[in-house]
This record gives C-alpha cells, sequence and structure tokens, in this order.
C-alpha cells in the first residue's frame, strides 16, 4: 500500500520542486473541515486548499450539482457551444458584487487570469497603460500577474523581465508602516500619497487602473484602516483610473460579507474573483461596470476552458449554501473566536507581534523581538509542521513568510475549530519553552 513517504519519494522523482508542497502528507478523502491522509490520519483543515473550499470539502450539495452537471455535458466550450450556467451565475454575480450599477460578468479559470482580464479591460477602456499596484501585493503567478504581485523570493526570482508600466505604491501595513507614522494620527498619509505618486512616478492620465486587495491575503492578512480604500477610490474617480479590487482570497465570505469591499463602503469598477467560488473547482471571475466590460471587441477576451459548465454549477451552489446555511454570520463568528484566542497567544508568547483580521481572515504576526519586527520566518515554518504533526493543517503568509493565516472551511464545527486552536496553543507553547 503507498505511504506519504514513498508518494512523496515518487512526487520527488516525477515533479519538479517549483510547484512547492507545504506538508510531506497525500490526500485520500476531504470532507467538511477534515483531511483524511492516504495513512487514515485526520487532519483539522485551517488551510482549505488556500480558502478554496469556504463551503467545505466535497459538500454534498455541491457534489450533487457537479454530478448532475457531469451527466449532462462537461464542456462545449463557451464560445462554441453556450450554456446556461455561464449566464446564470454571471447574473448573480452581477447583482451581489458591490456597486449599484449595471454591470456584466466573464469568466476564467483561476485568480491570476481574472487579474490579468481585469488590467487588460481597464487598459482597453481608457486607452491607456499603467497599472498601479501595492506592495506585498500577490496577483498570480501568469507574466502580467506575476508582475503586479511584489514578493521576490520565491515568486519573481530569475522569472523577469516583466511586464512593463507597472508602478507600485506601499500599502497600508500599520505595524510596518512605510511611512514610520501611527494611526490615526498618520491622518493617512500612505492612501494621500497616491497624489504624490503622480508626480514622482507615473502621469495619472497616463493610468489606466489601480488595482489592490481588500485585505493583503499572501502578503500577510493586512486590514487597511477604515478610510483608506475610500481615498483611494476617490482619487480614482478624480484621475478617471479603473479602481479593481482583487477580491480573490477575501472573497465569497471569508470576511463575514460576501465581498470585503463592503465593509469599506466602497464599489470598486472591477471586482476580480476566484478561489472559493466554485466550492474547489477552478473557476475565476471578472465582473464590473457593463460599460467597461463591454469595451474590449469581440473575441478579445476568453479562453478554452474560461467558465466550464461544472465549475459555474459548482459556484451556483456554493451560492445557495451561503444563504442556505447562514455562512457570513459563521464566518464572523469563527473570526471572534480565532482572533480571542490568537489575542491570548500574544499576551502569553513573545513571538506574536501582531494580530489581525476581519471576519474570519485572521492573521498573526511572529517576530523574533517585538521592539525590532525581526520577522520569525524560520520559527515559523517549524510552527506549521509541528503542528502538521499533531494534526492541524496551517499555512503562512507575507512577504517574509512569517504570518500564520486562518482559512478554514466556514462548515468547521466549534469542536473541530477549539482543537484545532488547542493544537496551535501547544505548538507554540513548546516552540517557546525550547527557544
Ligand atoms: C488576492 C489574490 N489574487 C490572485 C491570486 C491568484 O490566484 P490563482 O492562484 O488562482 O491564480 C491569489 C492567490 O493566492 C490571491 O490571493
Amino acid at each position: 500500500m503507498k505511504n506519504n513517504k514513498s508518494l512523496l519519494a515518487e512526487r520527488n522523482q516525477n515533479i519538479p520542486q517549483g510547484p512547492f508542497n507545504v506538508h510531506p502528507i497525500f490526500a485520500e478523502k476531504a470532507r467538511g473541515a477534515i483531511i483524511t491522509d492516504v495513512e487514515g490520519k485526520e487532519y483539522i483543515d485551517f488551510a482549505g486548499g488556500i480558502g478554496t473550499v469556504n463551503v467545505g470539502h466535497c459538500d454534498e450539495e455541491v457534489l450533487k450539482a457537479v454530478q448532475d452537471q457531469m451527466g449532462r455535458y462537461i464542456h462545449t466550450c463557451f464560445h462554441v457551444v453556450m450554456y446556461e450556467p455561464y449566464v446564470e451565475l454571471a447574473k448573480k454575480l452581477n447583482e451581489i458584487t458591490p456597486g449599484a450599477f449595471p454591470k456584466k460578468t466573464m469568466f476564467v479559470n483561476s485568480g491570476a487570469e481574472a487579474a490579468e482580464n481585469a488590467v487588460k479591460i481597464a487598459r482597453h477602456a481608457t486607452n491607456r497603460t499603467a497599472t498601479i499596484a501595492f506592495e506585498d501585493a500577490f496577483h498570480g503567478r501568469t507574466l502580467l500577474a506575476l508582475s503586479l504581485t511584489s514578493k521576490m523570493k520565491p515568486y519573481k526570482f530569475g522569472f523577469g523581465p516583466y511586464a512593463p508600466e507597472i508602478y507600485r505604491m506601499p500599502y497600508a501595513y500599520c505595524y510596518r508602516c512605510a511611512f514610520g507614522l501611527e494611526y490615526p494620527s498618520c491622518e493617512m498619509r500612505c492612501a494621500y500619497f497616491l497624489r504624490d505618486f503622480f508626480d514622482t512616478h507615473i502621469s495619472a492620465e497616463q493610468v489606466a487602473a489601480l488595482i489592490v486587495e481588500p485585505v493583503l491575503g499572501e502578503g500577510g492578512f493586512v486590514v487597511p484602516p477604515r478610510g483608506y480604500f475610500e481615498i483611494l477610490h476617490k482619487i480614482c474617480r478624480e484621475k478617471g483610473i479603473v479602481f479593481i479590487a482583487d477580491e480573490v482570497q477575501t472573497g465569497f465570505g471569508r470576511t463575514a460579507k460576501m465581498f470585503a469591499m463592503e465593509h469599506y463602503g466602497v464599489e470598486p469598477d472591477i471586482v476580480v474573483m476566484a478561489k472559493s467560488m466554485a466550492g474547489g473547482l477552478p473557476l475565476g471571475a471578472v465582473t464590473g461596470r457593463a460599460e467597461l466590460m463591454d469595451h474590449p471587441q469581440i473575441g478579445g477576451l476568453g479562453g478554452t476552458f474560461a467558465g466550464n459548465p461544472v465549475a459555474c454549477t459548482a459556484a451556483l451552489a456554493v451560492l445557495n449554501l451561503f444563504k442556505k446555511r447562514d455562512l457570513l454570520s459563521r464566518a464572523e463568528k469563527i473570526g471572534k473566536k480565532v482572533s480571542e484566542k490568537f489575542a491570548e497567544f500574544k499576551e502569553s508568547y513573545p513571538v506574536v507581534g501582531d494580530v489581525r483580521g476581519l471576519g474570519a481572515m485572521v492573521g498573526m504576526e511572529l517576530v523574533l523581538d517585538r521592539k525590532t519586527k525581526e520577522p520569525a520566518t524560520a520559527l515559523t515554518k517549524k510552527l506549521i509542521s509541528l503542528c502538521c504533526e499533531k494534526g492541524l493543517l496551517l499555512i503562512s503568509a507575507g512577504t517574509y513568510s512569517n504570518i500564520i493565516r486562518t482559512l478554514m472551511p466556514l462548515v468547521i464545527t466549534d469542536d473541530q475549530l477549539n482543537d484545532g486552536l488547542t493544537i496551535l496553543g501547544e505548538a507554540l507553547k513548546e516552540l517557546n519553552d525550547t527557544k
């Protein structure tokens, strides 16, 4: 019988090291918030396939919808023969994404593709070339998306030259403020910096789009203060710049609202989505103002598998589940519990430098010294590995990979959540005691 060790040896022999693996285990089965490996060991899943299974692994209703759809047809290619689930899902996303204006939606296969298409559409509609992105941002690994992404190693290193006309400004990362200021006395210097940016980096009239995550995902679960996005959005409006919200990681209920921008009362011109949309099947979406979305010529947008009918059907089932199980309230409760526990960890362990979050998107930044804030990168890795041994799956985030982030399925039970947090607490204690 195959075990983790023998499969790992085969993996290493046949697959390059580039596609990374956090945990040395192979899945046999996954349900709700539990993954069972090929050796029969169960793990509580706080990673959720990097935020792709907010409705849980293999939900019965998603499974049924997918099976029914597969029995009818799996793929025709939307560009050859159209199908209803694509249209139905587009209609729904046009309704539920923030913004009280006419919208249209197109589908792709991933978050990177969604981000790329949003930029393409903004360029076409404005007849401008530049895009403003942020430090610590992550928008994907394909060339334009990679160029929008900030972190050098491992994402960008060795893969240049990058796509041109991308300009980067600091994000509202209050724990590590790029301006050395403190909120609220900073008076949002980082947001108003966009005005200076037009003088020092790129003229506003050359900027097609500003793309920003409402909460940094891979960049470390950084939550900007209220007011930040309102300022950026207002300046974009004044200058005719398309405001793109990358809701790939925040979207689909993670922050206890369907889209995190709703917390800020900002209506983006374009929203990009992927990850948890289709309950684990690959699907991305770009929803935006109808006049922007309609700008590119016929045939200018699309893709062979883009908006696959099985994935669209799964996404429709996911949307039903959010309503039926009231998963937004559940996200709020999970977030509260995790934040309280992380705050306790911060009281007990000096290595916990900062705790922050929005809804169930909660992060804990680990540092070697609270004064210097030197990132505790190696220790974070050790912590994740120790938790895995104890039956809890975690992943890190941040430019220095020193942030523990929580992306558990929102259907996790109270007992599973408590057990997971207990394991994390034990592992933190163990590392603290052996330091
Ligand atoms: C905010 C954000 N945008 C884009 C992406 C890229 O998505 P994908 O990996 O599906 O290409 C990610 C992935 O982590 C993300 O978090």
